[in-house]
């Protein structure tokens, strides 16, 4: 198959890679291959896209999914998605949806065969330093999605990666078989229905001096506790903590300005300068 597509960039207007027709500049048609229920409520939703991009994807990048159909309106704008895992080899992504609002209960119900609109890779990545070989990772919730994929990667580099994941309850948690099997991975739930009974925070301390590095993605509240927790742990220099914020987003761009961040630069539109960011570069 012909490719007009470089990584994602460049214009491409209807090229067919692997069955997936490249509808514009970044953007594609994926058709669902899988749904899987993970996590409670979440499912995890499966798109073909096209190969040469996959290949190049990196973990902390992020897709503005269409979540209606061509003829309807509603929600009008696109939602993002960070990718859970990508698959060079069969052309696909893999994406971790929990259903809440208009537009993600429209996409986790999506049936195999289904076709969806999709723009990206977006933002930035997550950088693992050459020098680290010992990584953490800190998941509340659905923020496990990005982690998974940068995992994945770490793993096939042969770093050793400990995965500390927190959730309401055990049904929240993802199971471990979504992992490397090399990977150590601990839980913590807020009613101790599995692992330790708080915060996945709570557990962070003990990991600190082994960590080369330290990545994490959750709700915001999560980053606070992980600041406070850390605070005393200056044993990263030069190693920021990095995090993924998953600000509201319109456009994706850095066209509306939807999605700035403050942060100690100044403002950030985190759809183009993040999602990833130092935690301690962000101003709260
Ligand atoms: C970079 C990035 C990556 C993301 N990755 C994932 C992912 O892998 N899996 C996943 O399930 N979600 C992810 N999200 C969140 C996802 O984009 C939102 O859940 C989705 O946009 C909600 O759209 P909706 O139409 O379902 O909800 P809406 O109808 O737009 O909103 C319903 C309600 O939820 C609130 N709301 C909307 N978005 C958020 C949010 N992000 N956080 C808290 N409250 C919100 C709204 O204010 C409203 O009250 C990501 C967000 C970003 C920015
Ligand atoms: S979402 Fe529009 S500038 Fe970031």
């Amino acid at each position: 198959m012909t490719s007009g597509m470089d990584a994602g960039r460049g214009p491409s207007i209807d090229v067919s890679h692997n069955g997936v027709v490249v509808t514009g500049n970044r953007s594609f048609r994926g058709v669902v291959t899988a749904v899987e229920a993970v996590m409670g409520d979440s499912v995890l939703v499966t798109l073909t896209a096209p190969r040469p991009m996959v290949r190049q994807l990196r973990s902390g990048r992020f897709f503005e999914i269409l979540c209606r159909l061509d003829r309807f309106y509603d929600p009008l704008l696109r939602r993002p998605y960070s990718v859970f895992t990508a698959d060079p080899e069969a052309g696909t992504l893999t994406f971790l949806v929990r259903p809440f609002g208009r537009g993600s209960v429209w996409l986790a119900a999506r049936a195999v065969g289904d076709e969806v609109d999709v723009l990206g890779p977006l933002g930035n990545t997550y950088e693992i330093v050459p020098r680290a070989r010992n990584l953490l990772m800190v998941a509340g919730g659905v923020g496990v999605a990005p982690l998974v994929m940068l995992t994945e990667e770490a793993v096939a580099n042969g770093l050793q990666v400990t995965f500390l994941m927190g959730a309401e309850d055990a049904a929240g948690l993802l199971a471990p078989a979504h992992l490397p099997e090399l990977v150590e991975y601990a839980v913590a739930t807020e009613n101790g229905t599995r692992g330790h009974e708080g915060f996945i925070t709570d557990l962070v301390p003990e990991y600190v001096a082994w960590a080369d590095q330290i990545f994490a993605c959750g709700p915001e509240p999560m980053y606070r506790s992980l600041r406070t927790t850390l605070s005393a742990a200056s044993s990263h220099p030069g190693h920021p903590i990095q995090i993924s914020m998953e600000q509201s987003m319109a456009c994706g761009v850095g066209a509306c300005l939807g999605c700035v961040v403050e942060t100690k630069r100044g403002m950030s539109a985190s759809c183009v300068e993040g999602p990833v960011y130092a935690l301690e570069e962000v101003i709260w």
